[in-house]
């Protein structure tokens, strides 16, 4: 149903996980119950998502067994510092109701406080040397944040977890990643972060893009299935988000086709070189009005 991706520490996830950013809590527990059902085994959230518990609670509902599943949670800013993060962990933990996370990740660089960022990272390295992690990594690290980050820690972050679909693929990013060891995983696999409203005017949905939309009918598939084989055959790790049922089937319905290399060619020129989301290096999280909650 699912194939794997090893990381750098010989741990192994699934090359397909579920994704629950923007997920409403109510609808959290439902969707990874029904996602669980449908054959995943690896579910990406985040402390500054607000539904890490619903996440829990949807493991527990589905009737599989825990330690099938990969759990992955972010560390938000505001956390940041070794012992913050330290008891960003606890935090997590509880609310996830686990005694191990399976992934903990940074979840932005703090370019303008970048040595909080180092002391959020250090704890990390001490969470995994203690077995309380199975794995540490980063999100949204451009290169820069990436060499900066080799020289002051230890452990090679097992994932970067950065904006990467057809229209911001991000090549440089995936460059420095694979010279370091460090999977590529991509959030907004299908392009959802060009069509969620509110992100800014004048986009253009990825999932009705013309060349997508003529492999998908070539392989009689979706153009949500045509992105995810992208990822596969790219050897990425994708984390598709959906509320919907049928959707959250056909996301992982993606182990029976193969795209040819004229196609992935062709996927890979629709780069636009355009982010849809927040730029690590313009953004200041920190001002951002989320603290993440007591358990
Ligand atoms: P919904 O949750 O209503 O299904 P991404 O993970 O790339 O950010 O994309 C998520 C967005 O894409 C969500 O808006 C989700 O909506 C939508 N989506 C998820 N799967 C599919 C699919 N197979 N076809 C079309 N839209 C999808």
């Amino acid at each position: 149903m699912n194939e794997h991706l090893t990381l750098n520490n010989g741990e192994r996830i699934p090359s397909i996980g579920f994704g629950v950013f923007q997920s409403a809590p109510e609808e959290t527990a439902v969707a990874v119950e029904t996602a669980l059902q449908a054959g995943y085994r690896h579910i990406d959230t985040a402390a500054g998502y607000g539904n890490e518990r619903e996440v829990g609670e949807g493991v527990r509902r589905s009737g599989v067994d825990p330690a099938e599943v990969v759990l992955e949670t972010k560390v938000w800013v505001s956390d940041y510092g070794f012992d913050e993060t330290l008891h960003a962990f606890e935090k997590s933990a509880t609310k996830l109701g686990v005694e191990q996370i399976d992934l903990l990740i940074l979840h932005q660089p703090m370019p303008q406080h970048f040595e909080r960022t180092i002391q959020a990272y250090r704890a990390l390295e001490r969470l995994l040397a203690e077995g309380r992690v199975r794995a540490i990594g980063v999100s949204n690290f451009m290169p820069h944040h990436l060499a900066a980050l080799r020289e002051q820690t230890e452990v090679v972050p097992a994932v970067n977890q950065v904006e990467l679909h057809p229209f911001f693929p991000q090549p440089a990013v995936q460059r420095a990643n694979a010279g370091l060891g460090i999977l590529t995983q991509a959030w907004s696999p299908i392009g959802g972060i060009t069509f969620y409203p509110g992100w800014g005017e004048d986009r253009r949905s990825v999932l009705e893009d013309g060349t997508i939309r003529r492999i998908a009918d070539a392989h009689d598939r979706s153009p949500a299935q045509v992105m995810l084989r992208w990822h596969l055959q790219q050897g990425r790790s994708a984390i598709p988000k959906s509320t919907k049922a049928e959707r959250i089937a056909q996301n992982i319905a993606v182990f029976d086709f193969h795209l040819g290399p004229d196609e992935l060619a062709a996927i890979d020129a629709l780069d636009r070189g355009v982010r849809g989301g927040p730029d690590p290096d313009q953004v200041d999280p920190s001002t951002w009005d989320l603290t993440i909650p007591e358990p």
